[in-house]
């Protein structure tokens, strides 16, 4: 396949501006991966920073071209790293935090508490305390004991809250049953009917103010349908100010997936507020995967190559840094750095990690041209959950984080040590 052709396949999976150069290495922000996998060891989340920027303006350009009155929320889940944080709050937006944790990074990443909003299912009081403390600007209420919890935690400070209340609209967005947040049996929010409750009992408390609703639907949606019938629900519960529609919108994993674009999202979302929730609203959107997925590729070295039934290519990290193939059966493209431009060709083979279980295998039946130990294996859209959910099975240290720009890279997160494994340890 000539380098053009690759390239042209694996486009929409590689980050913004990535390219194979005349000897067909992969380059991301301007880097060579070859290089960057010598100079700073495998596995890595190498990033390109203009790629986070480019798609945080394009959710921006979107609502401001078809929206007045709106705000872009990071859902920093997907990436809590304080470089992000610090990236996204100079790109101007705002910050959807999901924990006492993340609330942690995002103020340390430099986000104006003000623009912060605090989620979550199960909030502890602790967490409620450190977002009114921090003067966070939006507390999501999520089930009545928040509502209680909440009233009393700003009482006691003298604070007055403003609050949005997360509803599930009872439909749910088509994906992966993990992932899935809209129907009306789920652990999030208030179903229909709880909520007409939960907007009484919130207007009737001294030190809440409801500014309005909140829904998030599901995530990595390839099909934009249900928005429509899920702000259809949530409008039968009143007018509001404010509307938060959650995130939710996939991304391309692989060269064959084709998620609808940013401006489609925007589109679809704004349309159905404009004709279903009446004029003058304030929306909100809080993308998360569709900011940072693309934005990444993870390293590898190649270990050994077992052949069996099947030809396995055993690398240097696995579900230690990927659980998506694990958790959801996720599906992601594998090539190698240095003859990028032959991707897509070879031998099928299994990408296993080196943990030990027989399910830690990153990409199945990926073809992979002459797989040699010592080869630098590439895995493209690794940037949302991947550093997010990376743990330390079997011992194994969390890889560093890399951003590159204009051919600089930089790491912003290190890779652990040995040592920092025996971190908490207190005997
Ligand atoms: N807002 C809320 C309230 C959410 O729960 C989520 C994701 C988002 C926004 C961002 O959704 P996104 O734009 O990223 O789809 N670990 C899973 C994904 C879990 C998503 C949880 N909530 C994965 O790796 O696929």
């Amino acid at each position: 396949m000539a380098a053009t052709e690759a390239q042209h396949q694996l486009a929409h999976v590689l980050p913004l501006g990535s390219r194979i150069d005349a000897r067909g290495h992969l380059e991301v922000g301007g880097c060579d991966t070859v290089e960057l996998a010598k100079r700073f060891g495998t596995p890595a989340y190498v990033y390109a920073e203009d790629d986070l920027r480019a798609r945080a303006r394009a959710y921006v350009d979107a609502m401001r071209a078809r929206h007045g009155d709106f705000d872009v929320l990071f859902a920093s889940k997907a990436f809590p790293c304080t470089a992000a944080y610090r990236l996204f709050a100079a790109e101007g937006i705002a910050c959807d935090v999901a924990s006492g944790g993340e609330l942690a990074l995002a103020l340390r990443g430099g986000f104006d508490p003000a623009r912060i909003y605090l989620h979550g299912n199960a909030k502890s009081l602790s967490e409620l305390e450190a977002a009114i403390e921090a003067g966070v600007g939006h507390v999501v209420l999520d089930s009545f004991d928040d509502i209680e919890r909440l009233e009393r935690v700003a009482g006691e400070r003298g604070a007055r809250q403003a609050v949005l209340i997360r509803v599930t609209p009872g439909v749910a967005g088509r994906t992966h049953a993990s992932i899935s947040t809209g129907q009306a049996d789920s652990k999030f929010g208030f179903g229909l009917d709880d909520a007409r409750v939960a907007i009484e009992r919130t207007r009737a408390c001294e030190h809440l103010e409801l500014q309005g609703l909140h829904m998030h639907i599901g995530s990595q949606l390839l099909s934009l349908d249900a928005y429509r019938p899920a702000v259809e629900a949530i409008a039968t519960l009143g007018e509001f100010r404010v509307y938060n529609l959650g995130g939710g919108l996939g991304v391309a994993y692989t060269a064959e997936q084709q998620p609808p674009s940013i401006e489609d999202y925007v589109q679809v979302q704004v349309d159905a507020a404009n004709e279903l929730l009446g004029p003058g609203k304030k929306l909100l959107i809080e993308p998360g995967r569709s900011l940072v997925a693309n934005a990444c590729v993870t390293l590898y070295t190649v270990q050994t190559v077992k052949r069996n039934v099947s030809t396995w290519v055993g690398v240097d990290g696995g579900m230690s840094d990927n659980l998506r193939p694990m958790l959801y059966g996720s599906v992601y493209e594998a090539f190698f750095a240095d003859r990028a431009d032959r991707a897509g060709t070879g031998e099928r083979c299994h990408v296993a990690g080196k943990h030990c279980e027989s399910g830690d295998v990153i990409v199945r039946a990926v073809p992979l041209e002459d797989p040699q130990p010592g080869d630098v294996l590439v895995t493209p859209a690794t940037g949302a959950y991947g550093h997010a959910m990376a743990n330390n099975y079997n011992g194994i240290p969390r890889p560093p984080v890399i951003f590159c720009k204009d051919g600089d890279a930089r790491v912003v997160v290190r890779r652990e040590t040995y040592e920092d494994l025996a971190r908490r340890d207190v005997e």
